[in-house]
């Protein structure tokens, strides 16, 4: 909005945007119109919004959630006795009025919280010792919950090949829309040490909610399972588990020591062959070194 405010007119309004881009604001505001919420759980709305004027700090600034065109239904205020009793307790604004941030977060959210929810900004200023207040209802940009009456199931991811004896990684990864109290994962195998937590935004208003295991697996953990458990905001439970294949290193072994063993044997065998060859070869050489002087003798004998 700011920007096309800025490019669609004359070049005298690009330089007011230039200079004071504080002023010459519009009401604007930006909210994501359409998320997803579990029964029973928590959603958080992002919401940021705009006004014309000096930047007020959050102490001149009030903000509301109403239903879509019924401005009197509030569902969220500081004032807590102008909140719907369906309500009460149940809404909570995270976000910094100060810092233009409208941010809503519902807890134990109920079936009926679809709204739409719209924000209103009331700025309070003062002029002479008189307070007024300034008042817009975004009713352009309105949130609507789409409910989930369970939260989906984790998704599993596994490293190439687990190998006995080597560090092996599993992911666990959920999708959801509350990262003020995002869920909490479990392992049916591993300590709180092998793990490892990661919160990333996916979309505006969705969140990824990932949890690596790392461990060494071993000989026995072949064939067995593996099971990743989310527990959400509220108490809601998924699961989803996969099945360990270790590749045994006792596999080469079976055929290294064998070979080993075969060659080893082959070269003492040898060394031994060649030894009692050589021991022969001084007797034959000896014998046939008697022999010939046995039969010069003979020879000389025969002749005389
Ligand atoms: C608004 O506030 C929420 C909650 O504190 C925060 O997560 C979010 O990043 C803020 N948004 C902006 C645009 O600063």
């Amino acid at each position: 909005n700011k920007r096309s405010n800025c490019s669609d007119n004359s070049s005298g309004i690009m330089v007011t945007c230039i200079c004071s881009p504080a002023l010459g604001e519009k009401w604007t505001a930006s909210v994501v119109k359409s998320l997803e919420a579990v029964v029973g759980s928590c959603v958080v709305l992002p919401c940021s919004f705009n006004y014309p004027g000096t930047l007020l700090p959050t102490s001149r600034l009030r903000g509301i959630w109403h239903r879509i065109k019924k401005d009197e239904e509030i569902v969220y205020s500081e004032d807590n006795t102008r909140v719907l009793d369906s309500f009460k307790g149940r809404t909570n604004m995270i976000g910094k009025l100060g810092d233009k941030n409208c941010t809503l977060e519902i807890t134990d959210v109920k079936d009926h919280d679809n709204g739409p929810f719209c924000f209103r900004i009331e700025l309070v200023k003062t002029h002479d010792n008189k307070e007024t207040t300034e008042k817009y209802s975004f009713v352009g940009e309105c949130a609507q919950l789409k409910m989930r009456k369970d939260p989906p199931e984790p998704e599993l991811f596994q490293s190439n090949t687990a190998v006995q004896g080597k560090p092996y990684s599993v992911t666990c990864s959920v999708h959801h829309t509350c990262p003020s109290h995002v869920p909490v994962f479990t392992w049916s195998r591993g300590s709180k040490d092998d793990i490892i937590h990661i919160q990333k935004p996916i979309l505006s208003g969705i969140w990824e909610t990932q949890s690596i295991m790392v461990f060494i697996p071993e000989e026995n953990d072949d064939h067995t399972e593996i099971t990743c458990t989310a527990t959400f905001n509220g108490g809601k439970v998924t699961s989803r588990s996969i099945q360990l294949n270790v590749k045994r290193i006792g596999n080469i072994y079976h055929i290294i020591i064998p070979v080993t063993v075969a060659i080893g044997m082959a070269v003492i065998f040898g060394v031994i062959c060649i030894a009692v060859m050589e021991k022969y070869k001084n007797r034959i050489a000896e014998l046939q070194s008697r022999e010939g002087s046995m039969f010069n003798r003979l020879s000389r004998m025969s002749r005389r």
